[in-house]
């Protein structure tokens, strides 16, 4: 996730870009930079760091101009650096561009272009985009854009701008947001409503595989094949402050929403179209390698440690190594037993978690071999360890993670299918089984996302009570445990998660009448265990809300209120069935009243011991 913006028009384009990244550094911010155009030659300034770093070295060394495109930065290809960072030129410099989102065929399109003579100069994707356009210009900068279109595969929302065709700017997106701002004698581009919003309230929003042309006095939108599309001005009525969230009214929510896309590209180029499984081009790991680990270790804290519990299952069962799970502040501590035959994987969605860097520095000290899961490039953790898997979920602003935490729990899937494809303790037709279950992913957390009215209701019904109860057995206990803790830490109600089989062992005295219980009951090979503690709290008066699996008949008969699920592959239930739970944890604390993005007491990235 990254943020553009670009200008034409009789105004100075600089001003407009830093203010416009200013509020796109939601969608990233590692690096920024912007290129304009003098009246004879296009400059570029860029850096690593937050956009006010470049905005001090705008302001010493003003770039003039009225044409002009930015970018800020989440990185994806490429760890964050000033040569890393957008816009990116060809070798002329008369061809620049800014990009959010991946170019899947982007080491293929490299490896031509370098043949042909091209020099690179960064390890992005975008940059060959950038020498693209360079090989495809025969004096027409229209065309040579619908060349490159026709070249690349991925996801995209590009603007390019030309030295030698300086009277407009040209943008196209493929499942990336871009907008057009209408002006009067000038126009305006732009990831995201935010960035215009000072300067505008006409918009055109563009769709997949639309083009558009954009000058000063107009812009031309047309379709892939070229042909001109009639787009209806929308007119933005939201406040600036709404606008951010891009219409929500939290970043939580937002975030909560952005889950389809999220898993969607966490997927992006490991999970093959076709049957032939996994790939980590992050990893390549051999059979030796993945012989050679005997135990595994995985490391977190608070969110991420959850998806770890959730690994734990899936690695044991789909590849057959132990694993242990800690939390980090206690792994760092209790003399762990770790060697050179144990592979230690951190998760972090900041890659900045103290305890957890220091847990992975603790493991490379006992010989152990270092896996990172990670959302940000380049961060501590990403560069302490020896193997890094990015998540690709885009910054996550809401304290409480939710995105990041289901990118991770993909990420766990494919790395168990992975190691179990490489060990043979998985056959090719499960692994089949389980990669056409991932890609149905996406859809099917859209399809939950469709339908909250009824978690609202019950948000606001159980809302008041003080303590809420969280049950399920093995997969559906592990999410059981992140269910508790949304709530929790954004609603302040007391929220103890247990396995199901272990109530009767102390906790079933805390379940009296009216008391809300939670039952997770989407795992088959324990359903029927499930359903007894079920009506163990029934008996006991308590209120329950089952979460089970579409199709299932007979829960309904044992719970007060029943959340269905999409059925998918056993192994993949957390990642649809923890959706249910991160919403009613969110309208819990809207009914309450909470300061949802920013819970009293805690911070996004936890830097302390
Ligand atoms: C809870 C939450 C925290 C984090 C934890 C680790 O919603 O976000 O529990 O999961 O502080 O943070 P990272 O993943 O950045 O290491």
């Amino acid at each position: 996730m990254c943020g553009i913006v670009g200008y034409i028009g009789p105004d100075q384009a600089a001003p407009f870009l830093l203010e416009g990244l200013s509020k796109l550094e939601y969608r990233g911010y590692d690096s920024a930079g912007i290129a304009v155009f003098d009246g004879s030659k296009i400059h570029v300034d860029k850096s690593v760091g937050r956009l006010n770093v470049l905005a001090k070295k705008v302001e010493i060394s003003p770039l003039k101009g009225s044409l002009g495109i930015g970018h800020t930065r989440w990185a994806t290809h490429g760890r964050p650096s000033d040569a890393n960072s957008h816009p990116h030129t060809d070798c002329t410099g008369k061809f620049v561009v800014v990009h959010n989102g991946i170019i899947e065929n982007y080491m293929h399109l490299k490896e031509e272009l370098i043949a042909k003579g091209h020099i690179f100069t960064s390890e992005t994707d975008t940059e060959v985009v950038a020498h693209l356009i360079e090989e495809c210009y025969e004096g027409d900068f229209e065309a040579a854009v619908k060349k490159v279109l026709g070249r690349i595969e991925g996801s995209y929302a590009l603007v390019f701008m030309c030295q030698d065709e300086p009277g407009k700017l040209i943008c196209t997106k493929q499942d990336n947001p871009l907008v057009i701002g209408l002006g009067e004698g000038e126009n305006f581009i732009a990831s995201d409503i935010p960035a215009i919003i000072s300067r505008t309230r006409k918009t055109y929003i563009l769709s997949d595989g639309e083009m558009a042309i954009v000058t000063p006095e107009s812009v031309w939108v047309m379709n892939r094949q070229g042909v001109p599309v009639t787009k209806k001005v929308f007119e933005v009525n939201w406040d600036a402050e709404a606008a951010e969230k891009g219409g929500y009214e939290h970043f939580m929510i937002k975030e909560i929403y952005e889950q389809p896309k999220a898993v969607r590209e966490t997927m992006t180029s490991r999970v093959a179209k076709d049957d032939s499984g996994i790939t980590f081009d992050e990893l390549k790991w051999t059979k030796d390698d993945v012989a050679g680990i005997k135990k595994i270790a995985v490391v977190a804290c608070g969110t991420a440690y959850h998806a770890g519990i959730v690994g734990k299952y899936l690695i044991e069962n789909l590849a057959r190594i132990p694993v242990e799970v800690d939390v980090a502040s206690e792994f760092r501590y209790r003399s762990p037993l770790v060697d050179d035959q144990t592979l230690a994987i951190v998760i972090s969605q900041s890659g900045e978690t103290l305890d957890t860097l220091a847990a992975l520095k603790e493991a490379k000290n006992l010989g152990a071999r270092t896996l990172a899961i990670t959302n940000v490039v380049g961060s501590s953790i990403a560069r302490e360890a020896d193997q890094v898997i990015y998540t690709w979920a885009g910054p996550e602003i809401a304290v409480a993670s939710t995105k990041a935490y289901t990118t991770q729990l993909v990420v766990m899937a494919m790395l168990a299918t992975y190691m179990g494809a490489i060990k043979g303790t998985l056959a090719q037709e499960k692994v089949s089984e389980l990669c056409n279950a991932l890609r149905e992913l996406p859809n099917q957390v859209h399809e939950l996302l469709e339908d909250v009215e009824p978690i609202k209701t019950f948000a606001q019904q159980y809302g008041f009570n003080e303590d809420v109860f969280f049950i399920g057995r093995s997969l559906d206990y592990a999410v059981a445990l992140e269910g508790s803790l949304k709530l929790k830490e954004i609603s302040y109600i007391h929220a103890e998660a247990y396995a199901a089989g272990e109530l009767k062992h102390g906790t079933l005295a805390l379940i009296i009448e009216g008391v809300p219980v939670i039952a997770l009951a989407t795992q088959h090979d324990v359903y029927e265990k499930t359903l007894s503690n079920i009506k163990e709290v029934k008996a006991r008066d308590a209120v329950v809300i089952g979460i089970g699996l579409k199709g299932d008949k007979q829960i309904e008969k044992y719970v007060d209120h029943t959340i269905f699920i999409p059925a998918t592959n056993k192994f993949l239930t957390p990642i649809l069935s923890v959706i249910p739970l991160q919403l009613l944890a969110y309208y819990a604390a809207v009914t309450r009243g909470c300061d949802v993005d920013k819970p009293r007491n805690l911070a996004k990235s936890v830097t302390v011991e």
